[in-house]
């Protein structure tokens, strides 16, 4: 694995997903296989559980991880080529990116997409610059259109969770938000998911939330709330806003908002989500306080995903 950016970089699923099991009953057992290598962890946009748990991952296998907030802590960066930088950018990415790559062994990076400019954010404009220009193996943090570490992460916890011989229904549903959010975590989830194949994956959300067909095809897709959910084994909540008129917020209604009522009909499902989650708009208290709920025990196993990944990364580069 010369770099991870999406499931398409991962030669063994069911292998990788084990070796993170693996490393979440003995975490220390790689303990030298990062002695004297360095992580460097770039936030370009907010974290919490991408950044803790990267670095706790980083330090189980011996690595040092040094995290830098670009746009807090450092100089605004520029990506677009022949740029004339008389703005608010004060270097651009064409050398930012290759003084990284002196200092580090893999480079991770964050990035959100502007949801302004759908062909630039799909292009996934900043993270291929990083690769083109740093030199090193580059580490999805979240990307513009997908946060590999994250749909890993919720592999493992499926995996972990579900543990009859048949196939897993999995519901991905559309959830209600303030804000206009990236199709990230939607996409990367459907784009793992139906490479696994361990799973009766359905899609469900309102008119006009169709998520970019190259991730969903594959799935089941549907309008219908209620008929997605039954029988369920497994729902995970997300919004996301609008794919072809893009980036925007259409229907928002409160309706699609899981309850413990919706989830009557559903085989006692366990309720997923990536997090943070805006309480009683995505998901109601009466879930996320209830016994059907296992977002915490997901957002712990992103130790596990990036300790996995970490390892596939630092073996390829020792080849
Ligand atoms: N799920 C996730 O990526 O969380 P953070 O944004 O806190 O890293």
């Amino acid at each position: 694995m010369k770099h991870f950016l999406s499931v398409n970089e991962v030669s063994n699923l069911p292998q990788l997903v084990e070796n993170a099991l693996a490393y979440k009953d003995n975490p220390f057992k790689d303990a030298a296989l990062g002695h004297n290598k360095r992580l460097g962890m770039l936030f370009l946009n907010p974290s919490m559980r991408t950044r803790i748990s990267t670095q706790i991952a980083a330090k189980n296998l011996g690595m040092d991880a040094i995290v830098f907030n670009v746009g807090q802590d450092g100089w605004t960066l520029e990506f677009e080529d022949e740029a004339i930088m008389s703005g608010t950018t004060v270097e651009h990415v064409k050398e930012a990116a290759p003084v990284l790559g002196k200092y580090f062994d893999i480079l991770g990076v964050r990035t959100f997409p502007s949801l302004k400019n759908k062909e630039d954010d799909y292009s996934e404009l900043y993270i291929n610059q990083f690769i083109k220009y740093a030199g090193v193996p580059l580490l999805s943090l979240e990307s513009a259109t997908l946060h590999p570490l994250q749909s890993l992460t919720d592999i493992i916890t499926i995996k972990e969770a579900f543990k009859e011989k048949r196939k897993p229904k999995i519901v991905l549903t559309w959830a209600p938000h303030v804000k206009a959010l990236p199709q990230c975590v939607a996409n990367s989830f459907s784009q793992w998911l139906n490479a696994w194949g361990g799973a009766d994956f359905v899609i469900t959300h309102p008119e006009d939330y169709e998520l970019d067909s190259k991730f969903t095809k594959g799935a089941t897709i549907t309008h219908d709330q209620d008929a997605a959910l039954k029988d369920a084994d497994f729902v995970y909540i997300k919004n996301w806003s609008t794919y072809t008129d893009y980036g925007k917020i259409y229907c928002n209604d409160p309706e699609w908002m899981l309850t413990n009522e919706k989830l009557a009909t559903t085989n006692n499902a366990k309720v997923m989500h990536c997090l943070p989650v805006r309480r009683n708009v995505e998901l109601s208290d009466e879930i996320l306080d209830g016994t059907s709920s296992i977002v915490t025990q997901q957002a712990g196993n992103r130790v596990w995903a990036a300790q996995a990944v970490l390892a596939e990364l630092l073996k390829s580069s020792k080849q």
